[in-house]
């Protein structure tokens, strides 16, 4: 019996010395991993040469007629003198356009950037209705779909005060916009998945559902 208590006892000990005997060593040699996760992998780093490609460069070229996300498409050829470059569509910049905010403080009214017409409220529609109306509701009353299932707090776009910029239930065209580009509180971030053109384009038609329903030519439900 004894002699099995000293067996396991020498075979305990150089277990408990083989893991952190050699704690605080220093050594040149990779360090041992148990659990490697995915420090190893297959993969192609920028700028270096690939034979895995018949051209031989690790980096792709962009698949024909296509556009990588984040980029607009110039409107005219390079050779045309009204050539604008491509620009991005997501925010890119610190100025009221990309961000909502003048300095440290959130801005009102839509950026001069925007041609405020029918086709920039139509599409805010499509995508308020997209991306904002499970939990803030097709009029924008805060009760989506998701308001059945326990998201109770989306916020009320036309409860008492919120188009009186002196009540704390008003939120300025810049608020709403970092709202959707950053997230706040319960919701989350949109700004990787609309386009700042698309953001204001929302902005404009929450404002146009609140004065439709200011005015009753919509109601609430
Ligand atoms: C998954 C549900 C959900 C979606 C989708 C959603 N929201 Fe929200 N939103 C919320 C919740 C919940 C709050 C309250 C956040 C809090 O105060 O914690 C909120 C708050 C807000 C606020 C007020 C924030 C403040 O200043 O108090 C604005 C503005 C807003 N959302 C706009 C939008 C817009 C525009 C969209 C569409 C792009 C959108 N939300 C999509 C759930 C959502």
């Amino acid at each position: 019996m004894l002699k099995y208590f000293f067996l396991s006892y020498v075979f305990v000990a150089a277990i408990v010395i083989a893991a952190f005997g050699t704690r605080g060593s220093k050594s040149e040699l990779p360090p041992i991993e148990i659990f490697p996760d995915m420090d190893h992998q297959a993969k192609v780093k920028y700028q270096v040469k690939n034979d895995f490609f018949a051209d031989g460069h690790g980096a792709r070229m962009p698949v024909k007629n296509t556009v990588p996300i984040g980029f607009e498409v110039p409107v005219k050829p390079a050779s045309s003198p009204e050539y604008k470059p491509a620009s991005f569509a997501f925010t890119n910049g610190l100025d009221y356009y990309n961000t909502g905010k003048m300095g440290d403080y959130y801005g009102d009214g839509l950026p001069a950037e925007l041609t405020v017409d029918k086709s920039l409220l139509q599409r805010g529609e499509r995508q308020f209705n997209i991306y904002c109306a499970v939990c803030h509701g097709e009029s924008g009353n805060g009760k989506g779909v998701t308001s059945k299932y326990g998201i109770l707090t989306a916020f009320n776009f036309h409860q008492a005060g919120a188009m009186e910029a002196a009540s704390p239930a008003y939120r300025p065209d810049g608020a709403i916009f970092d709202v959707i580009t950053n997230g706040k509180g319960l919701m989350g971030s949109y700004g990787g998945n609309l386009t700042v053109s698309d953001r204001w384009a929302i902005v404009a038609y929450i404002r146009a559902l609140q004065v439709a329903v200011k005015e009753n030519k919509i109601t609430v439900q």
